[in-house]
């Protein structure tokens, strides 16, 4: 057996073979099945590109129209969804309610049939049709209202922002919120991904997949990063204070968050795309001085900070734009799993086709032939 070196966060070492997306963090390159994501961006919706993912082609006029058709019928939970989700705490995190109600959703479908591609397409309509019902119905909740039901006449992301704002949505706020879960549906081996691949491996149920990678998203140091960098923004307060803020971090070996990647050494492409969307936003409904204060922190972060390689990723202007459409801070990560669900599906599916289950080595560095010390003599 081949002996490697031990290398802490796996860097650089391959888990899978994927053919469902690539980057290229020297040239700040992602691709989704090949397709570069400014062009789907530009010219594709979120469920069309969560059907790119899952089946690897893009689909025909009929296969779109179907998919869109199966999720719209699909968007209502279940009372007894609804009823558990009331007794969570108001004050818990939305991304744990996410978490326990899409692991809940195993419990209605508990019948295994992972070689059936009935069995597939059910659970990818399933999960992606129910997943913003749940957040959005966790929200209403938590404030004390009813949950608000799915509007047909909406579209994926039209119905969310109907859902969570009980009012119907700006058409410009629903297509830039639409873009948003293009950019975050799928980044190859990240940890989430990496988790849903696990789990997948041991043939449990996708709602298993889904809400282990869901509570692998909500760190910090992965999807959690959109929140802090919000909080960050509000506690400079002030372009003035974006130098001497930075200077601290950097003294203090803090890390500047909505900033770094473990792959990219450029500016991530979607942070370039985000930015712009975010300027489309405030061209429409005011300037936002936190707008200000993240383009000076992105200069002032360039300036001390390029040499390491660190720029601005996806979650630096994300937040920003979910922020100006009112969208409550903390609700920032599962809308990343609303969209990240789409990736992670992808790869359940890829994971079953040449499944091996995961179960790498370790490095022992502890103690040996220890002998037991009764409990009076320690
Ligand atoms: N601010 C300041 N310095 C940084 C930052 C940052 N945000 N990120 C990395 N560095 C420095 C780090 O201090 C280290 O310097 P040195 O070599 O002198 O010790 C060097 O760059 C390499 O950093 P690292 O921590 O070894 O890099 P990593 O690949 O392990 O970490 C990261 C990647 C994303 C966890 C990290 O950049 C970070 O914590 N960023 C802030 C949190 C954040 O924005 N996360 C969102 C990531 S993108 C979306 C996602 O994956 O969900």
């Amino acid at each position: 057996m081949m002996v490697c070196e031990y290398k802490p966060g796996l860097e650089g070492i391959p888990a899978a073979e994927s053919s469902i997306s690539f980057v290229d963090g020297q040239k700040g390159i992602l691709e989704y099945r090949g397709i570069r994501i400014e062009e789907l961006a530009s010219k594709s919706t979120f469920l069309e590109t969560a059907y790119l993912l899952i089946w690897n082609e893009l689909p025909t006029k009929e296969q779109i129209a179907e998919f869109e058709e199966e999720i719209r019928m699909h968007r209502r939970i279940k009372y007894r969804i609804r009823d558990m989700m009331k007794s969570f705490p108001e004050s818990g995190h939305p991304m744990d309610a996410l978490q326990a109600s899409a692991a809940a959703l195993g419990l209605f479908y508990s019948r295994r049939d992972l070689h059936n591609p009935i069995y597939i397409r059910d659970a990818v309509v399933r999960l992606l049709a129910t997943i913003p019902t749940m957040v959005a119905a966790f929200q209403l909740m938590r404030k004390g209202n009813d949950p608000v039901r799915p509007h047909d006449e909406l579209d994926y992301s039209g119905n969310f922002l109907y859902m969570l704002n009980e009012k119907m949505p700006d058409p410009l706020a629903a297509r830039i919120f639409d873009v948003c879960l293009i950019l975050h549906a799928e980044h190859t081996m990240n940890a989430s991904t990496f988790s849903a691949r696990v789990t997948a491996s041991t043939l449990t149920d996708p709602y298993a997949v889904v809400a282990s990678a869901v509570g692998t998203l909500g760190g910090p140091l992965h999807g959690g990063a959109n929140e802090e960098v919000i909080q960050m923004l509000e506690e400079i307060g002030s372009v003035e204070n974006v130098r001497p803020y930075i200077e601290d971090c950097i003294q203090r070996k803090a890390k500047i968050m909505g900033f770094g990647h473990r792959v990219y050494k450029v500016k991530d492409p979607r942070a370039t795309i985000l930015q712009d969307l975010a300027q489309q936003l405030f061209a429409k409904f005011g300037h936002d001085k936190y707008f200000d204060i993240a383009q000076e922190m992105e200069r002032v972060v360039e300036e001390k900070l390029a040499h390491k390689g660190i720029y601005p990723n996806v979650d630096f202007y994300s937040g920003l734009v979910y922020r100006k459409m009112g969208i409550p801070t903390d609700l920032f990560t599962p809308i990343f799993a609303i969209a990240r669900v789409a990736g992670w599906l992808a790869h359940w599916k890829e994971q079953l086709e040449e499944n091996r289950i995961f179960r790498p080595t370790q490095v022992y560095n502890g103690r040996h032939a220890v002998s037991y010390t009764p409990i009076e003599q320690r």
